[in-house]
């Protein structure tokens, strides 16, 4: 879909008009291509003084396998670390030269002076990122910790990250990675998420990576040799969720309703995939996803994207809006999931990940149905979550939670309401489906054993349920 004020505010007299009478300034994204650098342009990494070296270590051995160009402040003991990691950082100068990611390991931050360290690295270079930069803030999870100070401080961390990601603006987005302690070695696919521009359109999002299978891969195709399910394959987000997983190296079997026959035979056969003709509010939707999965060699993940809107005010809906809503996006998944547990459909160290909404978090107007249907999704996500860690056979569950999106579901929206949508967040534009495509393939990456349970919103950081 045409986003023509986007487009208008990209010329130099858009930008002069939008300027001067105070409205959004979108930038154009930048986003991964296939056969680019993950970083283009250099890292400047800092740590928080203190005896705990093992963030910074994990995160200095990703940047040299990377072979970024990494530069660190003279009197930053995160020196040490990168002369492990055979990084020999350059030194920053006074001068303007931008970085393209500003990495900082929080995770000796353990009271209130501390935080300052914080303050102390961001504020001398928060002029000095680069369009489409990165700020990222490694720190632990607050719930570890018995003592006060120090959870608080962990905790204090969100707030900043998330009003840097509102401050910087130009396409610079800001995350928060909370590492829970040996797990260290679990932040690689999640950092090579968030210093690439794979994450164009996330922002403002805190992440948990935790203890879980760490699976060596190789990076060019991550997700080679694995077979990967996509409901709703056949147009929208998820046709560009089959697509990137294709790019990454998976066999992709495209399910869709025998309707939409046409437009899945099309892309499938474009990715040399599997076309398979299920609605999954029927009741043999899981025997038929597990045949599939059968003659495909097993299943190493399914991702629950397909979903409708059938949106009205509670007082004017009907009750067949309300049972196809739930029906569709909430009840199937559940009966779908518990169906390939129960029968071992999924093979070890499995994907499981669910397309929720940040409607599902914030609700919305007119979306009672669609909202309750969202938020089941979380909580399904939650409570499957604990579940498989008990389990110990390497399966995770996580969820995306879109916000505006560019597909025909947007475009039905009225132009006003639509418009606000598409600006109401820190990056004043619609997010493209491949960006939720490229979360999902970070979320089901063998590599991402650590991430269980995270519900991360591609939003652009929108201003509902922030
Ligand atoms: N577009 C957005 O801005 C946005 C925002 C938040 C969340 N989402 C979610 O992302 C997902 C994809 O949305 P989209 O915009 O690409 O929608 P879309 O309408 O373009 O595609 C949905 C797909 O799901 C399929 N589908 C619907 N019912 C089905 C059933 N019973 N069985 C099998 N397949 C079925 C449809 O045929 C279609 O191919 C949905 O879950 C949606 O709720 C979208």
């Amino acid at each position: 879909m045409s986003d023509r004020y986007g487009d208008f505010v990209q010329s130099s007299i858009g930008k002069k008009v939008a300027k001067n009478l105070g409205l959004p300034l979108p930038v154009e994204l930048e986003r991964f291509e296939s056969g680019q650098r993950l970083v283009r342009g250099s890292v400047l990494i800092g740590r928080a003084k203190g005896d705990d070296q093992s963030l910074s270590s994990a995160a200095a051995n990703i940047l040299s396998q990377l072979q970024a160009e990494v530069f660190a402040n003279a009197d930053d003991s995160v020196k040490s670390a990168l002369d492990d990691a055979g990084i020999s950082a350059k030194p920053v100068a006074d001068d303007d030269t931008k970085f393209k990611v500003l990495l900082f390991d929080a995770s000796n931050v353990k009271n209130t002076e501390d935080l300052k360290q914080v303050y102390e690295f961001f504020h001398k270079v928060a002029r000095r990122v680069q369009v489409s930069g990165r700020v990222i803030v490694l720190g632990r999870p607050p719930e570890a910790f018995d003592d006060i100070e120090a959870a608080l401080s962990q905790r204090a961390l969100e707030g900043f990250v998330r009003s840097v990601g509102k401050e910087f603006k130009r396409g610079i987005t800001a995350q928060l990675i909370y590492v829970a302690k040996g797990a260290e070695q679990n932040i690689d696919s999640t950092l090579r998420f968030f210093t690439s521009a794979r994450s164009a359109y996330v922002s403002g999002q805190v992440v948990r990576v935790g203890a879980g299978s760490h699976l060596e891969v190789d990076w060019t195709q991550p997700l080679k040799g694995k077979t990967m399910l996509v409901t709703g394959a056949s147009r929208g987000i998820g046709e560009s969720i089959a697509k990137v997983l294709a790019r990454e190296g998976a066999h992709v079997i495209g399910l869709d309703v025998e309707n939409q026959k046409g437009d899945l035979k099309t892309v499938m056969d474009e990715l040399k995939g599997t076309a398979l003709f299920v609605d999954i509010t029927s009741n043999d939707a899981g025997e038929k996803i597990a045949e599939a999965a059968k003659a495909a060699g097993g299943l190493d993940a399914i991702i629950h994207n397909a979903g409708i809107t059938r949106d009205k005010t509670l007082a004017n809906m009907d009750e067949q809006k309300w049972d196809l809503v739930i029906n569709i996006n909430l009840a199937s998944i559940a009966k779908i999931n518990r169906y390939l547990l129960d029968n071992n459909v999924l093979n070890k160290d499995a994907r499981i990940v669910c397309v929720s909404s940040i409607s599902g978090i914030a609700g919305n107007m007119g979306q009672t149905n669609y909202a309750t249907s969202k938020a089941g999704v979380i909580g399904l996500v939650n409570a499957t979550a604990k579940q498989l860690e008990s389990k110990d056979n390497g399966m995770t569950i996580n969820a995306v939670a879109p916000g505006f999106i560019e597909t025909s579901m947007t475009e039905a929206i009225p132009f006003a309401i639509r418009e606000a949508g598409r600006r109401m967040n820190s990056l004043s534009q619609g997010g493209l489906p491949i960006d939720v495509a490229e979360t999902i393939a970070w979320l089901a990456s063998p590599a991402s054993g650590g991430l269980n349970g995270n519900i991360v919103r591609v939003c652009g950081q929108s201003l509902l349920g922030a």
